[in-house]
């Protein structure tokens, strides 16, 4: 029974971020600068990001714990422990360090996030506790896809950790308002935290060679590309003065 509503989120996922990515480019998900004025429907930020992010956590230790037949082999143990402190950051410390803590998050997109990231929990904490056997020889940690898929995700985290963290020191306390970042990959590119988050997912569809986890990577480029596309155009409109030589998601390409 698992294994078929496995295999029906799947491909729902697969068949979201394909018509997810053609929508984007006509359609931006109404949250942050391109927040709709007079949407009355809205929660403060940090139980948004909370709600919005937690289930990832929850549903994937529950799946793991619950239903996995392989969760005391060492492998899928790493891999949940990787995918848990992803979670940990994002769900509570990252809105936590977020400066403007008043801040409402549309319903629409929190309630998006629950749903999603729910699914996204317990697809991958099956894939990982139950349906891929070749976790469970510690050799995997020694393969090309598993060093190859761990170098991306400490490469993806930390690009999106450091420019996550520049955009937040853009602000002082009380204010609002949009300015240009500066410093690290904002010297090639307008948005590389989405830039090192998709890097982040591709590493960990790579380590754990599932196909949870390619479907979140595709999900996470699905959504982040076309965002920072018009991110990009945004910023170009906004400041007359914005570094002209600057690309909007990939280094010297696009
Ligand atoms: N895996 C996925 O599919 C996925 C999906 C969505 C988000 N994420 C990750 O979640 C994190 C947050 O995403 P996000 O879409 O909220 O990112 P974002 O639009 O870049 O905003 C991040 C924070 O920085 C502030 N900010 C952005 N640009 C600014 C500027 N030029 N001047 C001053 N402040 C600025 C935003 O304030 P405002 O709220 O006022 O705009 C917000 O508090 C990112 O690390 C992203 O990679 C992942």
């Amino acid at each position: 029974m698992a294994n078929q509503v496995y295999d029906c989120l799947l491909w729902f996922i697969f068949a979201m971020s394909v018509a997810g990515f053609a929508g984007s480019f006509f359609y931006v998900t109404p949250y942050g600068r391109f927040k709709k004025a007079g949407n009355e429907w809205t929660l403060p930020s940090l139980p948004g990001w909370l709600v919005m992010e937690f289930p990832c956590l929850l549903a994937f230790a529950l799946t793991y714990w619950l239903l996995g037949e392989h969760r005391l082999a060492t492998v899928p143990l790493l891999l949940w422990g990787i995918w848990q402190a992803h979670y940990i950051y994002r769900s509570i410390i990252f809105p936590l360090r977020m400066r403007d803590r008043g801040k409402r998050m549309p319903m629409g997109a929190v309630a998006f996030g629950f749903v999603f990231n729910s699914i996204n929990g317990f697809l991958n904490g099956y894939a990982v506790s139950t349906l891929a056997p070749h976790l469970l020889d510690t050799s995997w940690l020694l393969t090309p896809w598993f060093i190859t898929g761990a170098v991306l995700m400490v490469v993806g985290v930390s690009i999106n950790i450091h420019a996550d963290t520049v955009l937040r020191n853009l602000r002082q306390p009380g204010e609002t308002g949009y300015k240009i970042p500066h410093g690290g990959l904002y010297r090639w590119i307008s948005v590389p935290n989405y830039f090192g988050e998709i890097i982040e997912w591709t590493g960990w569809a790579l380590l754990s060679c599932t196909p949870a986890g390619l479907s979140f990577a595709v999900f996470s480029f699905a959504n982040l590309f076309p965002r920072a596309l018009a991110h990009h155009r945004w910023y170009r409109k906004t400041f007359p003065d914005y570094p002209p030589q600057r690309k909007a998601i990939i280094p010297g390409v696009i």
